[in-house]
């Protein structure tokens, strides 16, 4: 059968300015990713597994170009991405699970703040609805953690006032 990548990536170089220098991290990766398919990137520390990952999701530091090759997703190349391109695809059908997850909330913000604004952008909720569909989300989140943990904490629309702290979700 004759199957298409979702992600099709190829030669890829990423280059960082630092400093008046310019650092090539990545040099000529390619990759292909199939439905259904788990990929596996393995490599040693600062081998570019993360700067490369990053480009999936629009995500590069500012001090980083992609100064070659394409990635093609749904027939579109995302290195020619804008911000507005991305705010359709980053969180909505490409996700990332930062290598630390417990610190990716902001912790200044409270949780269902940043739950709502997620939905705010990606389902077209705005205002009430979408605080209530961040109130069913978060306390769906919180729902698994008591089943994981077998504890019993805040219940209803207490579980999204606090801020995020370890360990919390
Ligand atoms: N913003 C940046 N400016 C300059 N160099 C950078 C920047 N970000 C990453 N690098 C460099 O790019 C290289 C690849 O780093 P990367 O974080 O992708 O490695 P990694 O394979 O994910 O490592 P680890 O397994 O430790 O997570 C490293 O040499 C790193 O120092
Ligand atoms: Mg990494």
């Amino acid at each position: 059968m004759d199957r298409k990548p979702i992600i099709s990536a190829k030669d890829v170089e990423i280059t960082f300015s630092l400093r008046g220098r310019k650092l090539n991290a990545i040099r000529k990766c390619s990759l292909d990713l199939y439905e259904g398919e788990t990929l596996a990137i393995v490599g040693e520390s600062g081998s570019g597994k993360s700067v490369f990952t990053k480009t999936f999701v629009g995500m590069l530091d500012a001090n980083g170009t992609i100064t070659g090759g394409s990635i093609l997703y749904e027939g579109r190349d995302m290195t020619k991405f804008t911000e507005k391109d991305w705010l359709g695809v980053r969180g909505k059908k490409i996700a990332m699970v930062m290598q630390d997850p417990m610190t990716s909330l902001n912790p200044l913000k409270k949780i269902g703040k940043q739950i709502q604004e997620s939905i705010e952008h990606h389902q077209g909720l705005k205002g009430e609805a979408a605080k209530k569909a961040a109130e069913a989300a978060r306390f769906a989140m919180f729902a698994a953690c008591v089943m994981l943990r077998k504890q019993k904490r805040a219940e209803g629309k207490e579980v999204l006032s606090p801020f995020p702290r370890l360990g919390d979700i």
